[in-house]
């Protein structure tokens, strides 16, 4: 419990990794709770020794290794954030995971600039939403890849400057960008560096389509581009602590401010968790899906 704060959950969401870690694919980092969920908000029960800035009452959100689809679950402090002003705690259950991972990968990892292009992958996603919204609130353009005509019309809906269903056009005959952020993996590489602007940054964050692909050096070299790739879960507290200060200090006065906001498919009592998971695998939502208790 030391540097811990025990929070009652109100909500957690589910996330892709979820469907992973429940088939035996992602098993959680050492230390970890075994169990899913790897966010959550409510109310802090209690504080530990050394904890600083929390104390019992607070309402507030927090980024988990997991644990989340619980009732009562301990996170350290640096990973604990308040409820924006202006949002339930429940709705702010949809924010840390997508949050941090936008704004660790898009602007601090490929530092992405006002005026630059941002293409995002699968924009409907839960990640996808935020990365379009927050993008946009920082002053870029945003191209987003999507599977269906209803998630063309979510992605616009949110600020995405253009919209490519690859169901039916190869983004990469058309999109140019400075910034991509990745969730296919392998079968993407090739389009990808393709679609990179001289100078641009590819960071690849999931491998939904696989681990392989075929990446041109020569391409890499002349446009003087960088592939990055990172995992979130597994990082140190004290890196998740840098991640979670620079979203309270960027992304939560978007969302106060009524610019970014979160993006809730679906809530689905957290009794029904199998439920939610079936909606993710299903694939038609258009942001998150919530657990609530
Ligand atoms: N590395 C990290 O730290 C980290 C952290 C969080 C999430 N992630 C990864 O980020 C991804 C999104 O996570 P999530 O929880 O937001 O998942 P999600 O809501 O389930 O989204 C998955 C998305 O993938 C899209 N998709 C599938 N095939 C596609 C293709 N060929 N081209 C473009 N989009 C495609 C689907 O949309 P369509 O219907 O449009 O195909 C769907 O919107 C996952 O791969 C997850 O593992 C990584």
């Amino acid at each position: 419990m030391r540097g811990e704060v025990l929070i009652e959950v109100s909500a957690s969401a589910v996330n892709r990794a979820d469907l992973l870690q429940r088939k035996g694919f992602y098993d959680p980092p050492p230390g970890a709770s075994p169990y899913p969920g790897l966010e959550c908000s409510g109310v802090v029960v209690e504080a530990g020794p050394d904890v600083l800035g929390f104390e019992p009452g607070d309402h507030v959100c927090a980024l988990l290794a997991g644990g989340g689809y619980a009732e009562r679950v301990a996170v350290p402090w640096q990973q604990v954030l308040p409820v924006p002003k202006g949002l339930s705690d429940v709705e702010s259950g949809a924010l840390p995971e997508v949050a941090c991972t936008v704004w660790s990968n898009v602007f601090m990892t490929a530092r992405l600039r006002k005026g630059e292009t941002l293409l995002v992958h699968g924009g409907a996603s839960g990640i996808g939403t935020m990365a379009i919204q927050l993008a946009k609130a920082f002053g870029s353009r945003v191209i987003a890849t999507v599977g269906s005509p209803e998630k063309v019309a979510g992605c616009m809906e949110l600020g995405a400057d253009e919209v490519v269903n690859y169901r039916t056009e190869d983004f990469a005959e058309t999109a140019r960008a400075d910034v991509i952020l990745d969730i296919i993996g392998g079968p993407y590489l090739e389009r990808n560096l393709t679609a990179l602007n001289p100078g641009g940054r590819l960071v690849v964050i999931g491998l939904q389509g696989g681990t392989q692909g075929r990446l041109d050096l020569g391409q890499l070299l002349a446009k003087r581009a960088s592939v990055h790739g990172t995992t979130l879960r597994a990082r140190p507290v004290d890196e998740k602590g840098v991640i979670v200060r620079g979203v309270k200090d960027n992304v939560w006065p978007l969302i106060e401010a009524g610019a970014v906001r979160p993006v809730v498919q679906a809530r689905v009592p957290m009794a029904e968790a199998a439920e939610a998971h079936r909606l993710l695998e299903d694939g038609r939502h258009i942001g998150k899906i919530l657990l609530v208790r």
